[in-house]
């Protein structure tokens, strides 16, 4: 007999166990996941440099300097985001603090903003979908989406969000917090600075906390097909004039931009002690293990091979993402064009729902066309997990070996005229 939340998280499942994972010769008729946002092309040169630069130290085998970061790596970290994110104060390693992952640091920052029952988050839709878990599972609090659409990049977005903040405290519902995804997971792309500031306007106003999500910050890659959209870390903006430092927090960590998910590795950045001290104080449960942090402070060490690292995955998705739209448009599926961040693209499959077999139901008709893809061998994540305001698009994950995206977009297009 279980607890009442342990019976409901007995029902949520997740990634365990090894997969059946599609290998062109050794599994094809393995599962394609063109859903597990990775760049695993980093994964053989990270590999390398780890394996040539590894020293497994004393100090690994031990608690060390304690659980929320070694200072070696905060002050690598503090380095490397001082000259990429071109923070207007620069981040100093004591406003850095490390955990096994932004996964947990949204919870974290759930659980230090927000009083369960009462309080919440507020987020734009569509948006990450794996929010929703991280923020509230555990936490007991609440989450207001609030439909932005997939134009929330100019500063009218701000409208949208204020008449969910006002609508939720209508209901009694406290918002505490603005979550953002910048560079946009699944969008691709980047808010501008106007945008951000009006976001830290609103944020003010409302004595909220803003805090940024930025964990795919470098995985920017130019385009010359069409204009490229820049990432502007929330701490590139001068906000001195528009909202207290301490409610500005940026998440940062290794798993997309250098391809190093396996290192568990994710930091908060903020200018706030209370925060920060709040943090730490519960970040001892999901603590970074040494030789990880050990080995991440070693790479962001080397700026060199982090660069070069960079360059290939800003060239590697360039290509793959062409490729992608080329397949895409010889299926005559549609997709949002703009956008060159990240590792997914934004489907719209509406045209493609049977809605004839849902009595119309948009949603039910997704979900029936996810059931399909799922049986075809593809996975792609379906909008409705990602508080996509309308029915029938899909997040396409698209970084994966060239052979593997066109048998996987070829089982995609074999399931939409199948049935
Ligand atoms: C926006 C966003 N935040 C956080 C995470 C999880 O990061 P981590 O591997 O550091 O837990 C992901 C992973 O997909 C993500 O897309």
């Amino acid at each position: 007999m279980l607890s009442t939340r342990g019976a409901a998280w007995a029902k949520v499942g997740f990634l365990h166990g090894k997969q059946n994972a599609y290998h062109p010769i050794q599994n094809p008729n393995g599962v394609i996941a063109l859903n597990n946002a990775e760049n695993g092309f980093l994964h053989a040169d990270l590999a390398n440099f780890f394996n040539k630069h590894n020293h497994f130290e004393d100090n690994c085998c031990a608690y060390g300097e304690g659980y929320t970061g070694t200072l070696r790596l905060r002050t690598a970290m503090s380095n490397h985001l001082n000259s990429h994110f071109q923070p207007v104060w620069p981040i100093d390693p004591e406003d850095i603090t490390f955990t096994a992952g932004v996964t947990d640091l949204n919870e974290v920052c759930a659980l230090v903003t927000c009083n369960p029952e009462t309080d919440a988050i507020m987020l734009g839709g569509p948006v990450y979908g794996t929010f929703s878990k991280d923020l509230a599972l555990r936490t007991g609090i609440k989450l207001e989406w609030v439909p932005v659409g997939t134009d929330q990049f100019t500063p009218d977005c701000v409208a949208t969000f204020d008449a969910g903040f006002e609508d939720a405290k209508a209901r009694g519902v406290n918002i505490r917090a603005l979550i953002i995804c910048n560079p946009h997971n699944p969008l691709g792309r980047c808010y501008p600075p106007e945008t951000l500031r009006a976001l830290l306007q609103f944020c003010a106003s409302k004595g909220i906390h803003l805090i940024s999500d930025e964990i795919y910050a470098l995985t920017t890659y130019p385009r010359d097909d069409q204009p490229s959209e820049k990432f502007t870390s929330i701490r590139a903006i001068d906000y001195s004039d528009i909202i207290g430092p301490t409610q500005v927090h940026v998440l940062y960590g290794m798993s997309k931009d250098y391809g190093a998910a396996g290192l568990r590795l994710g930091c908060l950045v903020s200018q706030n002690r209370e925060f920060r001290n709040a943090v730490r104080a519960i970040c001892r449960f999901s603590s970074p293990s040494q030789f990880s942090m050990d080995l991440a402070a070693k790479f962001l060490e080397d700026q060199n091979f982090v660069k070069q690292l960079l360059d290939k995955s800003h060239r590697v998705l360039f290509k793959i993402r062409l490729l992608a739209e080329k397949l895409l448009d010889e299926a005559g599926l549609r997709y949002e064009k703009k956008g060159n961040a990240g590792l997914f693209m934004w489907l719209d499959l509406s045209p493609q729902l049977p809605l004839s077999e849902a009595d119309g139901d948009g949603w039910a008709a997704e979900k029936l066309l996810s059931e399909r893809f799922t049986r075809a061998g593809v996975k792609v994540d379906p909008g409705a997990e990602y508080q996509s305001p309308e029915p029938g698009r899909f997040r396409l994950m698209f970084c994966v070996e060239e052979d593997t995206l066109r048998e996987g977009l070829r089982r995609i297009a074999t399931a939409l005229k199948a049935e």
